[in-house]
């Protein structure tokens, strides 16, 4: 949630900056903003709406040239997304700029103090009162890194603040507190970040700053300190992906590039999980074996689509390790003092590895004395460092709000934690473990005939463009793909879309029933669970005889569906428990495919952001 970059080398500030900012826009699209340091002074320019409004100012309004300069690109908190609120902010002098994300929570009390101190604030923003403090400190120490320690130590809340000083005209300075910031390192070059796409282009070695840091950013290195001023230990690390990743090669949104990419994240998730022995080995999982024997409850916290896929887990970790799991919501987790202790598996799933709702009910939870496994995407991100063990989806790159192959690697990723709890605890036997993994690693392959096979759900898309509703149902693991496909298209369609477990459908929502509304209806397959496959054919028949134009994912050879599907989506045969991993696809394809038939933008639906650092 809103992007920042900062940069000190020999580059003109103002290219490497906007193009870090194109690369974080997912982040937030509200506004954007730039300040570079010239001529002995501060220039910025800032814009409500897209960047591509701060790039057309800039062509107009030219800034002057310069090597050293922050960015922002900004999901309003705080006051409209207005050109007066777009960050970066100064101080009354117009010499320190200072960009953020997160929330200051006492901002209004410092904003007073300033008042009465003679200060004149012209947003609404919280940031503004930090551009005014650092002021006021460096006018005191002549040194932004150590203004930046004072300012933080009276702030309270979440936030990643970069701020730069026309009097150290070589110097950007970083600060961050339970939000995102990832440092560069070139040659004679450095960066910051909230995320390493912003400048994978120019290095690839990164450093990890950890919780109540500031850094200092200089052409001929960093130093790192606790806000406290003591040396802090810092991680180095290699970004183990190229700038083609972060790029949209060659498809018109970055989420049809990552719908594609799916059936290689679902392989990259599965590699290297099985020992020579046969045995799944999850490295990265530190938690002892003893402990996992212990755990009498697992618990998943989740928001979005990775709430989502933490519905789908509970059907695994249940049936494959008979050890009760719990689902909820991350935002409402801590609020309803859930019930944990030492023998308690808390499940944290998060693409970003940055949702401030996740990271926060993580931490209560292991305040309760509960362990932490995070399913992250994002290497070095906050929710797996607070975690004691993290099992990585290797989805890559995901850029487009709308989450696609990082659900399919959740999905993965979750069912190996659960075939290793089976593991552990001896609720499974080798062979059956190495029954499913082959089972997971046919679906790669299937996701990809799903892929080719995708033209008619686009047409049937198309065709669909002009309605208010459409309703979703599903049974079983087929009814969190059900919620899944209403929120991609709420997400990027901004049509109601509605999620019902199948079986629900008569104690109310059947009353929504009318001639021709579209209802996608997720059919289990009819083998293993017949009894469920013949429930939902009879939902099916239900909701035709009362008007719905029912359209139909099934698996092939399911020939009962047929007579009762007025658009019938085909999807290869898969172990039940597997079935999302395929049926979810289409309704990825079918909500890409009506958003752009009404004319939505893609990747960046309206009031979203991809990465939610605040709560
Ligand atoms: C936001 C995004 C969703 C995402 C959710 C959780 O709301 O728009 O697509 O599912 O956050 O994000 P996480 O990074 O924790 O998986």
């Amino acid at each position: 949630m809103c992007g920042i970059v900062g940069y000190v080398g020999s580059q003109s500030a103002l290219d490497v900056v906007v193009a870090g900012l194109k690369r974080l826009e997912y982040r937030g699209y509200d506004s954007a903003g730039i300040a570079v340091l010239a001529d002995g002074g501060m220039a910025a320019a800032k814009k409500a709406g897209k960047l591509a409004n701060l790039e057309k100012e800039l062509v107009e309004r030219p800034l002057p040239a310069g090597s050293t300069g922050i960015g922002h690109t900004r999901w309003a908190t705080h006051g409209g997304p207005t050109d007066l609120n777009a960050h970066p902010h100064l101080d009354n002098a117009g010499r320190v700029a200072v960009v953020h994300n997160g929330i200051i929570e006492n901002f209004a009390e410092l904003r007073a103090e300033l008042a009465e101190r003679g200060h004149a604030l012209s947003s609404e923003t919280d940031t503004e009162v930090v551009a005014h403090l650092l002021a006021e400190e460096f006018s005191a120490c002549a040194d932004l890194a150590e203004s930046m320690r004072l300012v933080c130590r009276r702030l309270e809340g979440a936030f990643t603040l970069v701020a730069a000083h026309a009097d150290e005209p070589d110097v950007v300075v970083g600060a961050r507190r339970n939000s995102p910031l990832v440092v560069g390192v070139g040659e004679g070059e450095a960066f910051l970040a909230s995320d390493v796409a912003a400048f994978i282009a120019h290095t690839r070695s990164a450093i990890e700053l950890g919780q109540d840091q500031v850094v200092e950013l200089r052409r001929d290195g960093v130093h790192v300190t606790g806000f406290d001023g003591s040396p802090a230990e810092t991680r180095s690390y290699h970004v183990d992906w190229d700038v083609s990743a972060a790029e949209k090669g060659g498809y018109d949104y970055f989420m049809l590039k990552e719908i594609a990419e799916q059936p290689k994240a679902v392989a990259d998730t599965l590699l290297g999980r099985i020992d020579a022995s046969g045995s799944l080995t999850l490295d990265e999982v530190r938690i002892a074996p003893g402990a996992l024997r212990e755990v009498d409850k697992v618990v998943v916290v989740a928001c979005g689509t990775a709430f989502h896929a933490g519905l789908i887990a509970k059907y695994a970790i249940e049936h494959w390790t008979r050890i009760p799991c719990e689902v909820e919501l991350a935002s409402e987790f801590r609020y309803r003092d859930p019930i944990l202790d030492a023998r308690t598996l808390v499940i944290a799933i998060s693409q970003s590895g940055e949702t401030m709702d996740t990271l926060m009910a993580l931490r209560h939870a292991r305040e309760q004395g509960a362990k932490v496994l995070a399913v992250c995407n994002t290497n070095g991100s906050t929710i797996p460092r607070e975690s004691d063990a993290v099992l990585y989806t290797h989805a890559g790159p995901e850029v487009a709000v709308a989450s696609t192959k990082a659900f399919l690697t959740q999905l993965v990723a979750c069912y190996l934690v659960a075939l290793y709890l089976g593991q552990v605890r001896g609720t499974k036997w080798g062979d059956e473990i190495r029954a499913v993994v082959r089972d997971l690693s046919r679906i790669s392959e299937e996701v990809e005939q799903v892929l080719e096979t995708m033209e008619p759900v686009r047409e049937l898309a198309r065709s669909l463009a002009s309605k208010n509703t459409v309703l979703f149902l599903g049974r079983h693991v087929g009814y969190p793909v059900a919620l899944e496909g209403a929120l991609k298209l709420k997400e990027l369609a901004y049509m109601h879309a509605e999620g019902f477990a199948a079986g629900e459908l008569k104690h109310g929502p059947i009353a929504l029933i009318e001639e021709d509304l579209p209802v996608v209806v997720v059919v289990p397959s009819p083998k293993g669970r017949s009894v469920l496959h013949d429930k939902i054919v009879s939902n099916i028949q239900e909701i035709r005889a009362r008007g719905a134009r029912t359209i139909v994912i099934a698996e092939e050879g399911d020939e009962t569906v047929v007579p009762y599907a007025d658009h019938l989506i085909r999807i290869p045969a898969t172990p039940v428990l597997l079935q999302p991993l395929v049926a979810t696809v289409p309704l990825q394809v079918f909500a890409c495919e009506l958003a752009t038939a009404r004319g939505n933008e893609v990747d960046q639906p309206r009031n979203l952001a991809k990465s939610v650092t605040v709560e």
